[in-house]
Protein backbone atom coordinates (compact mmCIF):
# COMPACT_ATOMS: atom_id res chain seq x y z
CA UNK A 1 0.00 0.00 0.00
CA UNK A 2 1.56 3.83 -0.73
CA UNK A 3 -0.11 6.50 1.09
CA UNK A 4 -0.87 9.07 -0.79
CA UNK A 5 -1.67 12.70 0.45
CA UNK A 6 -3.46 15.33 -1.28
CA UNK A 7 -2.89 18.77 -0.82
CA UNK A 8 -4.20 21.43 -0.70
CA UNK A 9 -6.48 20.19 2.02
CA UNK A 10 -3.80 17.75 3.10
CA UNK A 11 -6.07 14.86 2.65
CA UNK A 12 -4.37 11.94 3.20
CA UNK A 13 -5.45 7.81 1.97
CA UNK A 14 -4.00 4.39 1.57
CA UNK A 15 -3.61 3.30 -2.39
CA UNK A 16 -2.92 -0.27 -4.33
CA UNK A 17 0.04 -0.05 -6.24
CA UNK A 18 -1.79 0.16 -9.79
CA UNK A 19 -4.86 2.31 -8.86
CA UNK A 20 -6.06 5.21 -10.56
CA UNK A 21 -5.09 8.64 -9.16
CA UNK A 22 -8.38 9.93 -10.17
CA UNK A 23 -9.92 7.00 -8.24
CA UNK A 24 -7.99 7.28 -5.63
CA UNK A 25 -9.35 10.71 -5.30
CA UNK A 26 -12.62 9.92 -6.12
CA UNK A 27 -12.86 6.75 -3.46
CA UNK A 28 -11.56 10.17 -0.65
CA UNK A 29 -14.26 12.37 -1.62
CA UNK A 30 -11.95 14.83 -3.84
CA UNK A 31 -13.47 15.72 -7.69
CA UNK A 32 -10.49 16.18 -9.77
CA UNK A 33 -12.05 17.47 -13.39
CA UNK A 34 -11.80 15.46 -16.67
CA UNK A 35 -12.70 15.55 -20.19
CA UNK A 36 -11.44 13.43 -22.22
CA UNK A 37 -10.45 10.39 -19.99
CA UNK A 38 -7.81 9.32 -22.08
CA UNK A 39 -4.86 12.00 -21.67
CA UNK A 40 -5.23 14.25 -24.38
CA UNK A 41 -7.06 16.92 -22.72
CA UNK A 42 -5.23 17.58 -19.53
CA UNK A 43 -8.49 18.54 -17.54
CA UNK A 44 -7.63 16.34 -15.02
CA UNK A 45 -3.81 17.96 -14.70
CA UNK A 46 -2.30 17.52 -11.12
CA UNK A 47 1.12 17.21 -10.14
CA UNK A 48 2.97 14.30 -8.14
CA UNK A 49 5.58 16.08 -6.51
CA UNK A 50 5.83 19.03 -8.71
CA UNK A 51 5.60 17.23 -11.97
CA UNK A 52 2.31 17.68 -13.84
CA UNK A 53 0.68 14.59 -14.75
CA UNK A 54 -2.97 13.32 -15.76
CA UNK A 55 -5.17 11.51 -13.35
CA UNK A 56 -7.13 9.70 -15.68
CA UNK A 57 -4.41 7.80 -17.09
CA UNK A 58 -1.54 7.69 -14.30
CA UNK A 59 -1.85 4.90 -11.57
CA UNK A 60 0.03 4.70 -8.19
CA UNK A 61 3.74 3.86 -8.91
CA UNK A 62 5.28 1.02 -7.84
CA UNK A 63 8.40 1.17 -5.39
CA UNK A 64 7.12 4.62 -3.48
CA UNK A 65 5.74 4.24 -0.06
CA UNK A 66 4.03 7.89 0.48
CA UNK A 67 2.74 10.05 -2.96
CA UNK A 68 2.08 13.72 -2.56
CA UNK A 69 -0.48 15.26 -5.38
CA UNK A 70 -1.17 18.70 -5.29
CA UNK A 71 -4.17 19.65 -7.21
CA UNK A 72 -4.35 23.20 -8.34
CA UNK A 73 -7.24 24.73 -10.36
CA UNK A 74 -6.29 25.20 -13.96
CA UNK A 75 -8.41 28.46 -14.83
CA UNK A 76 -8.82 27.56 -18.44
CA UNK A 77 -10.95 24.63 -17.39
S1 LIG B 1 -9.46 13.83 -18.72
FE1 LIG B 1 -8.44 14.50 -20.51
S2 LIG B 1 -6.37 14.13 -20.02
FE2 LIG B 1 -7.43 13.30 -18.32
Amino acid sequence: MVSVQFLPDNITTQAEVGELILDVAERCGITISTGCMMGSCHACEVEIDDDPICACITAVPNGRSHLTINLYSDPTW
